[in-house]
């Protein structure tokens, strides 16, 4: 039986956590979407769902536990979406996974490599191979990806993230170009930026007390990126006019130069 009474448009937030993620989740949701938040963690789920469901009321999101590594998982959560909810239009990849300080080549177990690598790029390509045939259908669809500085750039430390982040990107240029024509919109997003999230955004907090920069916790907006500032985006993404897509952006905040890690 559908969970999704309302019949309202369904995004598929892969990658559900306190920061983009759950942001860019509500600002779908206030805008009538029903949301399914995938990530492994189920208590985390479970106090975002009810509290999207607080704020937007019943029927306006469900958690699906998903570990990106594992293909079956994720097709698991994609069909189960599909019997609860109806048809995925908007697919967001957010997952990301990479060490806040890296590690050079030789000390970058294989291990990491694989698994880091899998959330970066392999559960993107699996989830978008669930939602693709139904969004043909339809005629239309919004695959949104979350990418980084380091899908531009390889930079010392960073192996098991950028070459996943590099993919990412790729992938988001093939969507376009093997599926614009039948209305699938693809974008990539450079979020060129920590971002004041949970583990980021507390980690510059003590950097800058460290470093006797205190003074940026006066000015936060100007150095970290805000989840909901950015979640702006996403829908502006989703929402423009087939007359002028845009394919890739990225994003930083004033007191942040651009592109500075390349
Ligand atoms: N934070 C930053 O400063 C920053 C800067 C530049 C780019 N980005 C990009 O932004 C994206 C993340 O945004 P965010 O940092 O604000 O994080 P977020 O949205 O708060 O959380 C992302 C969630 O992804 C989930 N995830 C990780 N590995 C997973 C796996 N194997 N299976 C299922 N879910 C998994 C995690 O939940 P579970 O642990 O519960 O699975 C995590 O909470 C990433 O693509 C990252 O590269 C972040």
């Amino acid at each position: 039986m559908s969970l999704n009474t309302a019949k309202k448009p369904v995004i598929a937030l892969v990658g559900a956590g306190p920061g983009i993620g759950e942001a860019v989740a509500r600002r779908f949701v206030a805008e009538g979407f029903f949301v399914a938040l995938l990530a492994r963690t189920e208590d985390k789920l479970q106090t975002m769902a009810q509290g999207i469901e607080a704020d937007h009321g019943k029927g306006s999101a469900k958690y699906y536990i998903t570990d990106l590594r594992q293909e079956s998982s994720v097709l698991a959560s994609f069909e189960q979406i599909r019997a609860d909810l109806g048809a995925v239009s908007v697919l967001v990849y957010n997952a990301g996974a990479r060490r806040v300080n890296g590690r050079s080549i030789l000390d970058t177990s294989s291990e990491e490599f694989e698994n880091f690598t899998k959330i970066n790029l392999f559960g993107a390509f699996w989830a978008t191979k669930c939602v693709l045939p139904d969004m043909l259908a339809a005629g239309k669809g919004t695959i949104l990806f979350t990418g980084a500085t380091g899908a531009l750039r390889g930079n010392p430390g960073l192996s098991s993230f950028s070459p996943g982040k590099f993919g990412l990107r790729s992938l988001c240029q093939i969507i376009t170009r093997e599926y614009q024509a039948k209305g699938i919109h693809a974008a990539h997003i450079i979020v060129d930026t920590p971002v004041d999230g949970k583990l980021i955004g507390e980690w510059s907090r003590r950097e800058w007390q460290r470093r006797g920069e205190g003074d940026k916790l006066q000015d936060i907006d100007m150095h970290l990126a805000a989840p909901a500032d950015l979640a702006q985006i996403y829908w502006f993404l989703h929402t423009q006019p087939r007359s002028a897509w845009t394919h890739e952006l990225d994003a930083r905040p004033q007191g942040v130069s651009m592109f500075s890690k390349m």
